[in-house]
């Protein structure tokens, strides 16, 4: 299961998704069209202030102002990316916001990197959304016309229906303006055993096999998290097909579903309103059992379609090589921020890798670069010559012997966090621990360690990599915990174990083993707004030396990412 779980996890977690807040929503009663206060956001108690221009990321997405949470509808037409996201448009959530405005910002791209925003795209103002706008996805038909289908809230109970929108001019390359169709809701709460305050987040429709649409809507049946699938001649009328995509009760709720396919051995993404080549594999995007919010942390469950549904792959199962470009916009919480990534298929066929989108590449400047390092036990070596708050590094380790692995214990795999805590970065292990050490103040008070430690298990190893951020910050009340994961290595033969970690300020997103596990944080620490520098270092605390064939690093430009012109958004 670790293997299929690229986990992207977040500081400040605590900041539950935004669905999550149904419970709250059920119980409470206020009338959610005139704006008044009353609902609750569920968070543990608030640290101090850390609002800090210093703090706002320089290249990855965010609004110009207020709250965000879930990227939706990405989209591609014309020449431009869309991307549209969870916005509340009064203010920065706080636990006295409400989520009633929830409506849909909108920003465009032509390179994934640089964002212009625009006005929101999708407000409340009919019946079937009056309480808010919430996630859901976009497909163009037949290449030519977007369409957007999203949940609405209906009443004050947050109970859930789904509707569409199209893009009022075609014509206008930036799609600003979008009307909802009459007809909506298109898709009412009818079935038996249905939460209706837990149906939502439609997916991009697909075309199948009798040549009708298809879209997945995650749903609490009985008590059963289940991706409902409908169908649809003409995308606007919609029937149940009985047999769900999927369902699985490791959960009772799914939400913010992605159902896309890869194709062994093809390079290109796959078109899912084209005809689907057989011998494609699909994915569901679901979140992890550990959590239940949109960002934090998914499993990817790699199926076959059969007879319309969905069968798992069986354990073990492989194909050959499939690198298929399926980009998808992750969303980081707290003051939330969004990147691109690249998903695809591993050679194995058993695992997919994350990977930031090319494009990224395009910010980086002043290259430096090193060779042949040796890092002995106790070993911290200064990367100098690059802005170290906003920077991209890549680092490959090479430990010169494998002998001295310690012996993995199968029973970490269910806590690899409390792995993390227990073995950190000063406990001296065989192999490892070594990796980086960021956004360090000049006595090292504050650091976040970013690190591997290599495991023996029967036939094979077992790295650990942890994402430490206990001491991210002086200040207090912060969450920051020790985030980590466990992935297979083949460590006799593919020696060389990358790391790399893109520093956006306050956002810290390190890939191991070229994506096959992902740890995203937030970090705060004071000395990044009180020195506006902060150190970074290559470490080693195992026994085994580790040579470090290859350190290439660079600063970051920064992007256009919504910028305000005279206290408003620029209108492209
Ligand atoms: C629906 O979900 C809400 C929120 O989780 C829960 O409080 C409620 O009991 C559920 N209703 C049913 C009928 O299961
Ligand atoms: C929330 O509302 C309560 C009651 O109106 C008020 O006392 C409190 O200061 C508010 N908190 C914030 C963070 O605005
Ligand atoms: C649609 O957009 C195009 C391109 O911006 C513009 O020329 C045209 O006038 C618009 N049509 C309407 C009806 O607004
Ligand atoms: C396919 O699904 C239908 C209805 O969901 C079911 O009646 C039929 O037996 C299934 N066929 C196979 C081959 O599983
Ligand atoms: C390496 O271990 C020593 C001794 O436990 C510790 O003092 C030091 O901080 C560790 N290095 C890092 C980078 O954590």
């Amino acid at each position: 299961m670790m293997m299929l779980m690229c986990a992207l996890l977040t500081v400040l977690a605590r900041l539950a998704c935004v669905f999550c807040a149904t419970i709250l929503l059920q119980s409470l009663a206020w009338p959610c069209s005139n704006g008044e206060r009353g609902f609750s956001y569920p968070q543990s108690p608030k640290a101090p202030s850390i609002v800090s221009e210093r703090y706002r990321t320089a290249y990855h997405f965010q609004p110009p102002r207020n709250w965000m949470n879930d990227p939706c509808g990405p989209m591609y037409y014309n020449g431009v990316y869309h991307e549209f996201y969870q916005y509340n448009p009064d203010g920065a959530f706080d636990p006295n916001d409400s989520l009633m405005n929830m409506v849909w910002g909108h920003s465009v791209s032509t390179d994934l990197i640089n964002w212009v925003g625009l006005e929101p795209a999708i407000k409340p103002d009919i019946p079937s959304d009056i309480c808010g706008c919430w996630t859901g996805s976009a497909t163009i038909l037949f290449g030519v016309q977007p369409v957007i289908i999203y949940t609405g809230l209906i009443d004050r109970k947050a109970n859930q229906v789904q509707n569409i929108a199209l893009p009022k001019n075609r014509s206008d390359p930036y799609l600003r303006e979008w009307a909802k169709v009459g007809s909506n809701p298109v898709i009412q709460h009818v079935i038996p055993g249905l939460n209706s305050s837990h149906f939502r987040d439609p997916t991009t429709g697909w075309i199948g096999p009798d040549g009708l649409w298809r879209i997945a809507v995650g749903a609490e049946v009985n008590g059963i998290g289940t991706a409902l699938l409908y169908k649809s001649e003409d995308f606007m009328s919609w029937t149940r097909i009985e047999r769900p995509l999927y369902s699985n009760n490791a959960l009772n709720m799914w939400e913010c579903l992605d159902f896309f396919a890869v194709v062994p051995g093809s390079n290109n993404g796959l078109d899912m309103s084209s005809e689907i080549p057989s011998g494609a594999k699909h994915v569901l995007k679901t979140p992890s059992k550990m959590t239940i919010g949109c960002g934090r942390g998914s499993i990817m469950v790699l199926s076959m379609l059969q007879n319309h549904s969905l069968t798992p792959n069986t354990a073990g199962e492989s194909y050959g090589l499939g690198v298929t470009r399926q980009i998808v916009i992750q969303m980081i919480l707290q003051k939330a921020g969004q990147e691109s990534m690249t998903i695809w298929l591993d050679g194995d066929g058993k695992q997919l890798i994350q990977w930031p989108v090319e494009e990224i590449e395009s910010l980086r400047i002043n290259e430096i670069n090193h060779q042949g390092l040796e890092l002995k036990k106790g070993d911290l070596f200064e990367i100098k010559g690059i802005d170290t708050i906003q920077a991209d590094i890549e680092i490959d380790f090479e430990p010169t012997s494998i002998d001295d692995a310690e012996p993995f214990d199968p029973s970490w795999l269910f806590d690899p966090r409390k792995q993390c805590r227990e073995a950190d970065a000063s406990v001296h292990g065989g192999i490892g621990p070594f990796g980086l050490v960021i956004l360090a103040s000049d006595n090292m008070e504050e650091h976040t360690a970013v690190h591997f430690r290599v495991y023996k298990s029967e036939q094979k190893y077992i790295i650990l990599m942890c994402s430490d951020l206990r001491r991210s910050s002086l200040r207090p009340g912060l969450y920051t915990p020790a985030y980590g994961g466990f992935f297979e290595f083949d460590l006799e033969n593919e020696k060389r174990i990358s790391l790399r970690t893109l520093i956006d300020r306050s956002a810290v997103e390190s890939f191991g083993s070229g994506g096959r596990i992902c740890i995203t944080a937030r970090v705060y620490p004071v000395a990044l707004v009180d020195n506006g520098a902060t150190h970074m270092y290559a470490f080693n605390n195992g026994s085994t030396t580790v040579g470090v064939p290859q350190l290439r690093a660079w600063s970051m430009k920064r992007a256009q990412v919504n910028v305000m012109k005279g206290g408003s958004v620029i209108d492209a």
